[in-house]
């Protein structure tokens, strides 16, 4: 069992945190958001309720507070709930023949937009818009799923969006009728390179030591021999 698990039914049961330690706090924090990005799925299946509209504002809001270049907030959100406005933009939401059926089945769909006039980085501020969003509605017990295939020409048209507007992406979102399978993630040691690109496969501690390098194995063998009794080889300490 982890650490964190161990402790965290009682740091969890902890109403007035602020009279604890600042790195207990920390710690309860990290764990809960960490917990929180690691359990959103994609959802594609979606009950048939509907969701409050004071949830749909508190994620719309998790949207508006994320960062953008310059502060320009290029942004626009389309809150559509119409079925017969989802089922138009469902016909339109596909890869090639692969439709999307979650898209016109979900209750909501948020199309995420841009002012392509308000700076260049309108892209990236709605994409991180769109991850708050996700975060939002998973933490309120909901599920979203980010559509990228779709005509956004169309969905233009459909939603009459001016031709200013980018629309970079579809938001479903509703009470998930599924819980899918957790999808496998790349292990940082293959994708983190640690101060130039050669050094991917070090591995930092937080302490901000590198311990693992080209002679960490050896390294490992001499300080382990250094602590066995009388200076034996480890292996010789081992039960036959
Ligand atoms: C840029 C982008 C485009 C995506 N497009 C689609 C899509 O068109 N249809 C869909 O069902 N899922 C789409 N997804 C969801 C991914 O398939 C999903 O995030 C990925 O498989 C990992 O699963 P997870 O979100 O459950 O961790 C998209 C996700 C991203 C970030």
């Amino acid at each position: 069992m982890r650490l964190e698990e161990t402790f965290y039914p009682f740091l969890s049961s902890l109403k007035t945190v602020d009279t604890f330690s600042p790195s207990l706090i920390r710690f309860q924090a990290e764990v809960d958001t960490l917990n929180l990005l690691k359990s959103r799925r994609s959802i594609r299946i979606y009950q048939d309720i509907p969701v409050p509209q004071d949830l749909i504002l508190q994620i719309l809001e998790a949207g508006r507070w994320a960062p953008t270049g310059a502060n320009l907030q290029p942004w626009h959100f389309i809150v559509v709930k119409d079925p017969e406005t989802r089922k138009r933009i469902g016909e339109v939401a596909r890869f090639f023949f692969i439709k999307s059926p979650h898209v016109e089945k979900a209750p909501v769909l948020l199309v995420l937009g841009f002012d392509t006039r308000k700076g260049k980085y309108g892209r990236y501020d709605v994409t991180l818009a769109g991850g708050n969003m996700m975060t939002m509605a998973q933490s309120l017990g909901l599920g979203t799923c980010w559509i990228g295939a779709f005509d956004a020409r169309r969905v233009k048209e459909i939603l009459e969006i001016p031709e200013h507007i980018e629309v970079i992406a579809l938001l479903t979102l509703g009470y998930p009728g599924e819980k899918p399978e957790t999808p496998p993630r790349v292990e940082l040691e293959k994708i983190v390179h640690w101060e130039s690109w050669s050094n991917v496969r070090r591995r930092s501690f937080g302490d901000g030591m590198i311990r693992s390098g080209p002679f960490s194995l050896i390294k490992k063998f001499l300080k382990k021999r250094a602590k066995a009794p009388n200076n034996r080889h480890p292996i010789a300490e081992k039960p036959r």
